[in-house]
């Protein structure tokens, strides 16, 4: 008899949280969600089942530690945090209980009935400003804005907790994320590149490109783009690792560890939506790195990942996900800045 394997994905209502939810599905997991829907949408759980509550409210942990009991849950992938860099800056103090908060109450909850297994949404924001640009794992992270500082202090709060009482963990450090596993599943968020461009073509207007004077080879900002259902899969893949006898690494880069600069990225979008619109060059957005890339050496060494999907499909499943949205009359949620 096989015993059914019970994972808790918090975040899993959202963008790239029901992608995990997909992937895990997929792989013969029973998946229960916890979200509290503040930026997500019942709708993406379709019908693995959803408890509607927020991490950092203060019976969080008396909840979770009840449902991770109730269900037997063997692991946790916690992705349910705030993630708006400029927010953070405006609200530091909201964005630590949030996600430090948040992050505390699954700790505790784990602890209690002996739930050891955690997979830890991080990011490239740990790293701030990297000389050079192209990082691994052995960079000195030193985030720049408090959302950053929430990531980072997660790992090392999951790493204590892996020292005071043997909880296996790992870190993944999500690059830029963007495009769509199936059109249902798209980003709803007008906060990152794709999006914000796919939303100014729509309405006619010129995207935007935060500067053309970096030092890079066409001027503009390069990054490191993950397909969001092959990131969803090296969330599987880091559960795998968890098993194994002894773990060596407890922190992963998820990058396709390949430089698109912001005009690549642009002239990719407009070949897929066959748009034309000449870009326009604003002044440089602050806090931007010029270049931030993963070698992404160690997650395919050590998990067995790489990303299958390329630039074009980034960007023509985050097209299609985003006219299937208007299509079923969903409005793109515009954060305020
Ligand atoms: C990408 C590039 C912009 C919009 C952010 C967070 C990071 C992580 C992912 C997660 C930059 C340029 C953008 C536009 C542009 N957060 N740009 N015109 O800043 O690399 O990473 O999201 O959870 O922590 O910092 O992503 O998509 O905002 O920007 O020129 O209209 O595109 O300057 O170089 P970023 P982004």
């Amino acid at each position: 008899m096989v015993l059914a394997v019970t994972i808790i994905v918090t975040g899993g209502a959202g963008y790239i949280g029901a992608h995990v939810v997909d992937a895990l599905a997929a792989e013969g997991r029973d998946v229960v969600v916890v979200d509290d829907l503040s930026t997500a949408s019942e709708a993406r759980v379709g019908d693995h089942p959803l408890h509607r509550f927020d991490l950092a409210a203060p019976d969080a942990t008396a909840r979770l530690t009840q449902l991770l009991g109730d269900v037997r849950a063997t692991g946790v992938v916690h992705l349910a945090a705030k993630k708006q860099v400029g927010e953070s800056v405006a609200r530091p103090e909201w964005y630590y209980r949030q996600n430090v908060g948040g992050l505390g109450a699954v700790l505790e909850a784990a602890r209690a009935v002996g739930c050891d297994r955690l997979v830890f949404s991080s990011s490239a924001a740990v790293y701030g400003e990297p000389a050079g640009g192209v990082v691994d794992e052995d960079a000195r992270p030193d985030p720049i804005n408090p959302y950053g500082q929430t990531k980072l202090v997660g790992e090392w709060m999951i790493r204590a907790a892996a020292r005071a009482w043997g909880l296996r963990q790992v870190s993944l450090r999500y690059f830029n994320v963007a495009g769509a596993g199936r059109p249902e599943l798209g980003d709803p968020a007008v906060l990152n590149l794709v999006t914000l461009v796919l939303d100014r073509l729509e309405r006619g207007e010129a995207p935007l490109v935060f500067g053309d004077d970096y030092p890079t080879p066409d001027g503009t900002c390069v990054r490191d783009y993950v397909h969001v259902a092959d990131l969803a899969a090296a969330h599987v893949a880091a559960l795998d690792y968890l098993e194994r006898p002894a773990p060596a690494y407890d922190t992963f880069d998820v990058g396709a560890g390949q430089g698109v600069s912001v005009t690549q990225m642009l002239t990719a979008i407009a070949s897929a939506t066959g748009t034309s619109v000449l870009p326009q060059v604003v002044d440089r957005r602050p806090g931007d790195p010029a270049v931030l890339v993963a070698t992404a050496a160690r997650i395919r060494t050590e998990l067995g990942w790489e990303p299958r999907r390329g630039l074009d499909d980034i960007v023509a499943s985050a097209w299609s996900a985003w006219r299937a949205q208007r299509e079923a009359g969903v409005e793109p949620i515009r954060p305020a800045r």
